[in-house]
């Protein structure tokens, strides 16, 4: 396939070496793309998925992403251990860093992100499916923090994530055995949102965006930054509702949305 053809197929997206990328209904998917390496999360990996989230902000055609593996075995085994050795002190800062940008990139989106978990989501992995607003699992997914088998913590916000999602307890649990749990399991701790037929993954994912892109886009913005107001220190989460219910309040789509329910029609938002 020539170049010219491949970036047609692509919405004119960049082509990374360690992703694949494709826009389709809306929907951007970015397909981690090391499947011989597990999916691991290298240096070059998180650049460029940082660029690829870019799109998500950047491109008026993208309403949602979805994030996942490629292959039958693995969403992301974690971060590449081989970039591990001889890590100095001062570069294990700018590697957490590095991870921490691009992963709160991922959670503050103002459009919705959700991980579709096909595999392995170890280490790295499961932080950066944590970092996604929504997780749908395949059956054969499973999740851990195995980090302090290698004489390490989570750097990239697992230590964070984890409580918020599935308390304290269990967070404690997992981190300190760094034992991997599957799918089932994921879903009763509230890890991942729902489990489904690995054959159905990306389907499930889709339509669920789909649902949410139906919704008016200010309103569905709005939804995750006051959900995530509540972890923010210093601020009341109560008080970012009541400026964001009035922010939607003044928005043309507020008045598509009642006038549509009164007329008994479908809204057609605007996102404006
Ligand atoms: N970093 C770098 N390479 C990784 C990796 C990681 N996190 N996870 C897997 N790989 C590589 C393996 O080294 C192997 O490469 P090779 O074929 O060149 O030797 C390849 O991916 C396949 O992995 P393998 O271990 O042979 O598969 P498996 O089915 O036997 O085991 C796992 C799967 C996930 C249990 C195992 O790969 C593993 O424990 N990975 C590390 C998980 C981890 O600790 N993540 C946190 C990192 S902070």
């Amino acid at each position: 396939m020539g170049i010219s053809s491949f970036a047609a197929q692509n919405n004119n997206m960049k082509v990374f070496q360690t992703l694949l990328t494709e826009i389709s209904e809306g929907i951007l998917t970015i397909t981690i793309n090391r499947e011989e390496k597990l999916n691991a999360l290298n240096a070059q990996l998180i650049g460029e998925l940082s660029e690829a989230i870019d799109e998500l902000y950047n491109n008026n055609e993208v309403r949602a992403c979805i994030i996942t593996g490629k292959g039958p075995k693995a969403f992301a085994a974690g971060a590449d251990i081989a970039e591990f050795k001889g890590l100095t002190k001062e570069q294990g800062v700018v590697l957490a860093k590095r991870g921490h940008a691009v992963f709160n990139k991922i959670e503050l989106s103002p459009k919705p992100v959700i991980a579709a978990v096909n595999g392995f989501a170890l280490g790295g992995g499961c932080e950066l499916a944590m970092a996604c607003h929504i997780r749908i699992a395949s059956e054969n997914a499973k999740f851990g923090q195995p980090e302090v088998n290698l004489g390490i913590i989570p750097g990239y916000g697992g230590t964070q994530r984890l409580v918020q999602l599935i308390g304290k307890g269990k967070a404690f649990e997992l981190l300190m055995t760094g034992d991997t749990i599957d799918a089932v399991c994921a879903e009763r701790l509230g890890l991942v949102n729902d489990v489904v037929q690995t054959v159905e993954l990306l389907e499930v994912c889709r339509a669920l965006l789909h649902k949410i892109n139906g919704k008016a886009p200010v309103a569905i913005s709005k939804v995750i930054e006051c959900v995530h107001a509540h972890f923010k220190d210093g601020i009341d989460g109560f008080d970012t509702e009541i400026e964001e219910f009035s922010n939607c309040v003044s928005t043309e789509d507020f008045t598509e949305g009642t006038n549509a329910f009164l007329e008994k029609r479908k809204a057609a938002f605007k996102g404006k």
